[in-house]
């Protein structure tokens, strides 16, 4: 049986207090939509439809690329009239309804559902609630087949009683629902066309409806505010960390670790508080985080060392390496095998050759060292002119005086040794100590000027 999802995404979200529609604040740095369309593709949809109104312009935009069609609801009348502006384009055998703001529902939970769809015309997914208050209820007779599901607002005190809550989600025959739809009514408390009458209008029709209960709230819970969005937050962190200690790896504390993104480590790879993992990030074995890294779009090899309070991005580690505390990696840096980037330095687009160090307060653009190299503390690779950027290459086993300044572009020989504090601004050769600052000099009988009075 084919299958289509539509995720109905057109609400407002007034309560977030936010210009942003509200699918499109982030959960782990994604888009709550983004979440549930990744988790419909899992069930290999033939077609996802989204539903879109507040924001339509924005949502589209953002998800352009994200193989899903829109359909377009500009007057938000209810979950049922939702559902109806996206089905006419739907050819599917079968319709399986997401919300734009539920986000960690399980792939297993809503492969259950369609299992439990395939002998009836349609299955709900029901959850049961210490505190229903808000949810529609799941009305069941003596025998427990569910009859109606009754909106919060529409309960009388006896249907307020019930703790089986309604999640929204539900998968129905195509045609029957299309037929449900069209026949809906908005005579409740709310003047909405409800999605959650097809309940009713199927048992009318004399068929069953099947219904599948969801055993973690965590999964079917919506964002309505900021504190829902901060609580399915935690969760969301909570459970890729839990993934990450299964695996192997060592969290210093499980609450305080944030991945935005991917993040896929090694066998004994160990992390410390506090730190920040954005878009894709590869760890291999062995390696060792410090508390308070932020670390983006880059690779750590092996046996590698993080300090702490470093920030990289784009950077890409070979491995044995040693880098930080305070060092600021940016996009381009590659450090070659067992080289050392020490505290307050920063590389930008720069290869440090194996077993090279640059171990204190520089800043290394541009510039690609060769093996062995020591740069002294304090050296900065002068690599803009105001206008254009320039190369400065470093031959294997050099040395760099502290504080000295490279004004590229400029090459520096191989076993060459710079004097400390000078300027180069021509290449310096192989083998030789080059030096460019002024002769020093002491001055006899020279004093120092006395304070004038008045
Ligand atoms: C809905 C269900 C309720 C269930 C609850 C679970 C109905 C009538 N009620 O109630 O049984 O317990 O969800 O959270 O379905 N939306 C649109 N267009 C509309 C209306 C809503 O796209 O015209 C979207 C909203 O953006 C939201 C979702 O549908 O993502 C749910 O709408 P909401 O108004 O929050 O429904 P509830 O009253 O919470
Ligand atoms: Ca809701």
């Amino acid at each position: 049986m084919s299958l289509a999802v539509i995720i109905l995404a057109a609400g407002k979200g007034t309560r977030m207090n936010s210009d942003l529609p509200k699918v499109l604040h982030t959960l782990a740095g994604e888009p709550l939509l983004g979440h549930v369309i990744a988790t419909a593709k899992t069930l290999q949809p033939e077609e996802i439809s989204v539903v879109v109104g507040h924001g339509a312009e924005l949502v589209e935009t953002l998800f352009a690329d994200a193989g899903v069609s829109f359909a377009l609801q500009a007057e938000q009348l209810g979950t049922g009239h939702a559902v109806q502006q996206a089905i006419d384009k739907v050819s599917a055998d079968r319709v399986l309804v997401l919300y734009g703001d539920v986000p960690l529902t399980k792939p297993e939970t809503l492969t259950a559902l369609l299992d439990a769809q395939a002998n009836d015309p349609l299955a709900i997914l029901t959850v049961d609630l210490e505190n229903p208050f808000g949810y529609g209820r799941i009305v069941r007779d003596a025998a427990d087949n569910v009859q109606a599901i009754v909106e919060q607002k529409d309960a009388d005190a006896a249907q307020q009683t019930i703790t089986e809550g309604n999640t929204g989600i539900l998968c129905a025959d195509r045609q029957r629902l299309e037929s449900w739809l069209s026949s809906l009514k908005n005579n409740n408390n709310q003047g909405e066309y409800y999605l959650t009458d097809c309940i009713a209008a199927c048992v009318a029709d004399g068929d069953n409806v099947a219904s599948v209960m969801c055993n973690d709230e965590a999964e079917v819970l919506g964002v309505n505010d900021k504190l829902q969005l901060h609580q399915l937050e935690r969760e969301c962190q909570y459970q890729q960390a839990a993934t990450l200690m299964q695996q192997g790896v060592t969290l210093m504390d499980a609450d305080r670790i944030d991945i935005r993104g991917d993040l896929t480590c090694g066998k004994d790879v160990s992390i410390d508080i506090n730190c920040v993992f954005l878009g894709s990030v590869e760890i291999g074995e062995g390696v060792s985080i410090g508390p308070n890294c932020v670390i983006e779009n880059s690779t750590i090899g092996s046996d590698t060392s993080i300090k702490a309070n470093c920030v990289l991005e784009s950077a890409r580690i070979v491995g044995n390496a040693s880098v930080g505390p305070f060092a600021r990696l940016r996009p381009g840096a590659v450090l070659a095998n067992g080289a050392k980037v020490g505290n307050y330095v920063e590389i930008k687009k720069s290869l440090i050759g194996e077993g090279s160090k640059v171990s204190h307060l520089s800043y290394i653009g541009d510039s690609e060292l060769g093996k062995d190299v020591n740069v002294g503390a304090g050296t900065i690779t002068c690599n803009y002119d105001g206008v254009n950027k320039h190369k400065t290459k470093i031959g294997d086993n050099a040395f760099i005086g502290s504080n000295s300044s490279l004004v590229a572009p400029i090459e520096i020989g191989a076993d060459a040794t710079v004097g400390a504090g000078s300027t180069i601004g021509s290449n310096a050769p192989d083998g030789q100590l080059t030096i460019a600052r002024s002769k020093q000099k002491s001055i006899k009988g020279w004093k120092r000027p006395v304070k004038k009075q008045d």
